[in-house]
């Protein structure tokens, strides 16, 4: 038995639309659990963002509940929503977002040292250990310019991590990607959520999706399919495709 970690209760999103309102979300009901990686995926313009951002409180639904740790992000005010990502969530993104003059070492500490809960000296050491986990610490005093764009996303899943995140949200992280950084990535994804990290990735792309222990599917504004699977093995990755591409054929992909 799994333990929710986040959940969704009749959400609804509109964005205002010639003088009039689009639905992109609705009504949506969806749970969570903890040290699951669960994917999104779903048409180009289907509302997989849209979706992201209100689960995580980047953005605030128009209507209904997103409850987590007791609380309701939908009436959550922008300071407390602004400590939560900060303390229990993390984001990774299609654009890296590297802050341009800070080294990548930098980049990864910065947010370990506004977290009043850690001395320096430790959020030092987990940000040599990231490093090393994520192949960067050999050009650790580099500049986000001056490293690949694989490199960049790498580092920019270490600062998301590095306050111990209780879920890590990444919208089309492996967008950006080559095929060899892509496959990096989402070998890194798959080891953090070996290691316990819940994970919410939106994706449309399918080798993306084969990574996840459990696929949601958005179509119209509503989760209208879910397939889950055992924990991702290299070996496994043709019948796993196979099983997810004709899975994906039935939601209409
Ligand atoms: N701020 C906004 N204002 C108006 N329309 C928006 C806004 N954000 C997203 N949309 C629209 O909502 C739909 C879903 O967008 P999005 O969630 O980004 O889709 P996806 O991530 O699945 O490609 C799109 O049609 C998009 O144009
Ligand atoms: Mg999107």
């Amino acid at each position: 038995m799994k333990n929710t970690i986040l959940s969704a209760k009749g959400l609804c999103k509109s964005f205002a639309h010639n003088g009039g309102q689009i639905h992109i979300l609705s009504h949506v009901d969806m749970e969570l659990y903890e040290g699951d990686f669960t994917v999104i995926m779903g048409a180009s313009g289907s509302g997989k963002s849209t979706l992201l951002y209100a689960l995580s409180g980047m953005d605030r639904a128009t209507a209904g509940q997103v409850l987590y740790g007791g609380e309701d992000l939908v009436q959550t005010n922008e300071k407390g929503l602004a400590a939560l990502r900060h303390t229990d969530f993390g984001f990774i993104f299609q654009q890296m977002h590297l802050v341009s003059n800070l080294s990548l070492f930098e980049n990864i500490a910065v947010p370990g040292y506004l977290n009043k809960d850690k001395s320096a000296q430790k959020v030092k050491e987990r940000t040599e250990k990231l490093l090393e986990q994520m192949g960067i610490s050999h050009i650790k005093n580099h500049l986000p310019s001056q490293v690949s764009g694989g490199e960049q996303q790498r580092c920019a899943i270490a600062r998301a991590v590095i306050n111990e995140p209780k879920l890590l949200f990444a919208d089309e992280p492996t967008g950006a990607l080559n095929r060899k950084n892509t496959t990096e990535v989402l070998n890194l994804l798959t080891e953090l959520n070996g290691s316990g990290q819940s994970i919410l990735m939106v994706t449309h792309d399918m080798r993306a999706a084969l990574r996840a222990t459990r696929i949601l599917y958005i179509a119209d504004g509503k989760i209208i399919g879910e397939l889950t699977l055992p924990p991702y093995t290299p070996d496994e990755e043709k019948s796993r495709e196979t099983q997810v591409s004709a899975w994906l054929n039935s939601m209409e992909w």
